[in-house]
């Protein structure tokens, strides 16, 4: 089965829509895409068979006028036929990649209901998600939701600054070469501490 993963054009939205329809509860008008893909074009992409079927979707947006900049995925499905191939984790990755090269995005935020396992486990385990908080109520039927996000390893500010801020210390003061290392081994320490989401 070979299925490719390339940015959506306004061609693709009802297929998208369809999607959507048959995967998911939460349902979006028409021009709820349409104003997605003239807002942020980049954001969207589809998973295509090699007969030009769509099975599956990502609709993503930045969230306007936001400080960090940061993305948000509205909208994330692949059809039961095609799911456990990976095809959600590309998706997923090509959002992320496209959110940060084109608009700057410090991290992505998303909602995800409280008993959906399968995306529970792609955000949390494949993603590197974690968890902001619990939004009660926040679906039409009553159920909760998870809050999450992802930051990206240019969103990190403060490990940036730690790490230079140690590499100066390791250059401006006197010391015995084995204080310098142990100065040497806490740079290293924290950028392996620095969480790395890796982007297709
Ligand atoms: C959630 C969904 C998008 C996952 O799509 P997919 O293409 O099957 O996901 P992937 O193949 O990329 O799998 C990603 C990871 O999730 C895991 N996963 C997928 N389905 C799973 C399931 N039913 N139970 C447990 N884990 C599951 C995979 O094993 C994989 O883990 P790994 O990286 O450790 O191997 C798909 O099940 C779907 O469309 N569901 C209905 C719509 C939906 O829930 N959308 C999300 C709304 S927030």
């Amino acid at each position: 089965m070979v299925v490719s993963i390339r940015q959506a054009t306004a061609d693709d939205l009802i297929q998208m829509q369809n999607s959507n329809l048959w995967c998911l509860p939460e349902n979006y008008q028409f021009k709820y895409y349409q104003y997605h893909i003239l807002s942020w074009p980049q954001l969207l992409h589809v998973a295509e068979d090699n007969k030009g079927k769509i099975v599956g979707y990502v609709l993503a947006k930045m969230e306007e006028d936001a400080v960090p900049a940061h993305g948000h995925i509205t909208s994330l499905a692949v059809l039961r036929t095609h799911r456990k191939c990976g095809i959600a984790t590309r998706l997923m990755r090509q959002a992320h990649a496209r959110m940060q090269e084109a608009f700057g995005a410090h991290y992505c935020s998303l909602h995800v209901r409280y008993t959906n396992m399968a995306a529970f486990h792609l955000y949390s385990q494949t993603l590197g998600y974690v968890i902001e908080k619990v939004e009660e109520g926040y679906y039409a039927d009553g159920e909760d939701a998870y809050s999450m996000k992802v930051t990206f390893p240019a969103g990190q500010p403060n490990n940036e600054k730690k790490v230079k801020k140690i590499k100066k210390k390791v250059e401006d003061t006197a010391v015995s070469s084995d204080s310098s290392n142990t100065l040497a081994e806490s740079v290293e320490k924290i950028k392996l501490d620095t969480p790395s989401e890796t982007t297709s």
